[in-house]
């Protein structure tokens, strides 16, 4: 979710009012993501990186994600949206903790997965999974299950159990990965865009899933080790 800084610069506003206007982006998204038919959307909220920012734009990006937590908690259960957070959440505050952890668990059954990417770092998220991939894959063999380990390395990671993502949206510009979703990107498309992130609207969304189409036709849809 790239370029509320830049969004609030151009209208002289504080930085963190381009936050606020990135978190209204998400409400539309979540929407028109819904509405596609798409399952699961994951948004890059807060990086391993972002933690050398001022303390009062950490600060104030907590507080504005504690605020989200506690207000859709009732639009999130009523829309069937299942919250989830990936990422070193170990690093952030208690309260915090328990107010992510509350709200994965009331969301639960959720036919649609809203994943919030946090304290995240996708080199950091390969080598906690290294650290748990030795033990879990003993424990398995030891139950003769299978040890397909391509498999048992993905359920080691923060997005156990949810897909790879197909497409990738990065915004404001920028043609860089920044440490997002490393292992599980190996076969997305990519759609880049200048739009910044605040600015991110229907059309916009619409032409990031055209694109994506396309590509899916010219593939043939086929994904994965048979590619050409
Ligand atoms: C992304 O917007 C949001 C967060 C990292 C929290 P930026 O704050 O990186 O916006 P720019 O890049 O300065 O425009
Ligand atoms: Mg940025």
């Amino acid at each position: 979710m790239d370029g509320n800084g830049r969004w609030a610069k151009r209208r002289h506003l504080p930085r963190l009012m381009g936050h606020q206007a990135g978190a209204d982006a998400l409400d539309r998204t979540m929407h028109w993501c819904k509405e596609a038919g798409i399952r699961y959307l994951t948004v890059y909220a807060f990086s391993t990186e972002n933690w050398k920012r001022s303390s009062d734009e950490v600060s104030g990006l907590m507080k504005l994600l504690s605020h989200f937590i506690k207000s859709k908690e009732k639009e999130l259960v009523d829309n069937g949206v299942a919250f989830r957070v990936i990422g070193r959440r170990e690093d952030l505050s208690p309260r915090l903790q328990k107010e992510i952890a509350a709200l994965e668990e009331k969301t639960k059954g959720g036919d649609f997965t809203l994943v919030v990417a946090l304290s995240y770092g996708g080199r950091d998220e390969i080598v906690r999974a290294a650290k748990n991939f030795n033990a879990e894959a003993q424990r398995r063999r030891e139950h003769g299950e299978s040890v397909e380990d391509e498999a048992v390395f993905s359920s080691c990671l923060d997005t156990a159990g949810i897909p790879d993502p197909d497409l990738i949206v990065r915004t404001s510009g920028e043609l860089r990965l920044s440490n997002f979703l490393l292992w599980q990107a190996a076969y997305a498309e990519f759609y880049f865009s200048d739009v910044l992130w605040p600015d991110f609207d229907k059309q916009e969304f619409d032409k990031a899933l055209a694109s994506f189409s396309r590509r899916e036709r010219r593939m043939g849809g086929r994904k994965g080790e048979g590619e050409g």
